[in-house]
Order: C-alpha cells, then sequence, then structure tokens
C-alpha cells in the first residue's frame, strides 16, 4: 500500500531527485547509488521519486520498483515516529520472535517494512542485534526491549502510544477493534 503524501511532500521529493540525478548522472548504471543517494535524503523511496528517476533515465518505472523491491536496504515507506525492529536471528526466532512480529502486524495493522498511516510507528524485521540472552529482542527506536512475548506487545505499544504529542494512532487496540 503507497503511503499518501501532500503536495508540499510532492514538490520537495522531486526536487531532492532532481538535485541527486544533477549530481550522480542520469545514466542506468548510476540508478543503484541514484536510489542510495535518494533514500538517505528522504528518509524511504516514495513512488514519485523512483517514476522521476525512471522517466529521466530512461527505464520503465516497473524496473526501478522491482530492484528498490528486490534489495532489502531500500524501503519503500517512510519510516515512523516510532521504529520497532523485531529481531529475527536465530536465537529469537527460536523462542517465538515470528509470533512476536505477528502480534505487532495485528496490533498496529500493517505489514512487516510499513509504516502506520498517520506514520507514528512502522514495523521491520532485523537481524541479530546481538542481546540473544533477552531474547526475543525488539529494537524500538534505539532501545532495546527484551523478552518480548506477545503479552508484551500492548504494553510496550501503549508506552509509545502515549509519549508522543499525537494522540491519534494506528494502534489496533482491542477497544477500537470491538468499536468497529
Ligand atoms: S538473535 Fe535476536 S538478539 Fe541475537
Amino acid at each position: 500500500m503507497e503511503m499518501e503524501i501532500t503536495r508540499e511532500e510532492k514538490e520537495k521529493y522531486l526536487s531532492e531527485t532532481e538535485k541527486v540525478l544533477e549530481s550522480c548522472g542520469n545514466h542506468r548504471e548510476k540508478l543503484i547509488p541514484v536510489l542510495q543517494q535518494l533514500q538517505d535524503k528522504l528518509g524511504y523511496l516514495p513512488g514519485v521519486a523512483m517514476e522521476k528517476v525512471a522517466g529521466v533515465m530512461d527505464i520503465p518505472a516497473v524496473d526501478v520498483f522491482e530492484l528498490a523491491t528486490f534489495y532489502n536496504q531500500f524501503r519503500l515507506h517512510p519510516p515512523g515516529e516510532h521504529e520497532f525492529k523485531v529481531c529475527m536471528g536465530t536465537a529469537c526466532y527460536m523462542v517465538g520472535g515470528e509470533t512476536t512480529m505477528e502480534s505487532f502486524q495485528r496490533k498496529l495493522d500493517i505489514e512487516e517494512g510499513e509504516t502506520t498511516p498517520d506514520r507514528k510507528f512502522s514495523l521491520e524485521r532485523v537481524a541479530c542485534v546481538g542481546c540473544c540472552t533477552l531474547a526475543p529482542v525488539v529494537v524500538v527506536d534505539d532501545k532495546i526491549e527484551g523478552h518480548v512475548t506477545p503479552t508484551r506487545v500492548d504494553g510496550i505499544l501503549l508506552s509509545y502510544e502515549n509519549s508522543g504529542t499525537n494522540n491519534t494512532s494506528g494502534v489496533n487496540s482491542d477497544e477500537n477493534k470491538n468499536s468497529k
């Protein structure tokens, strides 16, 4: 699901894309460095920027999207205000990392690699973060949360839900699920 962007964001993304293309060059072999620089500047690869790159490089847009999807280094959704990175290293996986991931997906109503529509939370899987004794581990922004079983997911989400200034969230709590 493509994230909606404002007109201001679109203008900013297009102007940054032009600058990157000017500095890197617009030949096809520069596609990966151009996408890398765009992500560095914009935090992710917006569709409108990839379409611009495709047009200038004279490459079918679908090829640029496929390449961006193929490489893990590229993100297709903007980072959330809070980023949940669920460890899927062997130790975490063995003690239920996948179930923890599913729990975040269900509560946030997004898939891994996505961001909630209000951009408050994003969800990713990561390789071992080096704290295997705390498995299953979730890194929230830069903070390590250990022993994150599904029963702890609600509490973690609530603490970040209440930490920001924006009180509208994508968290799918049992209360608002029941009210649908
Ligand atoms: S496998 Fe998750 S911290 Fe090492």
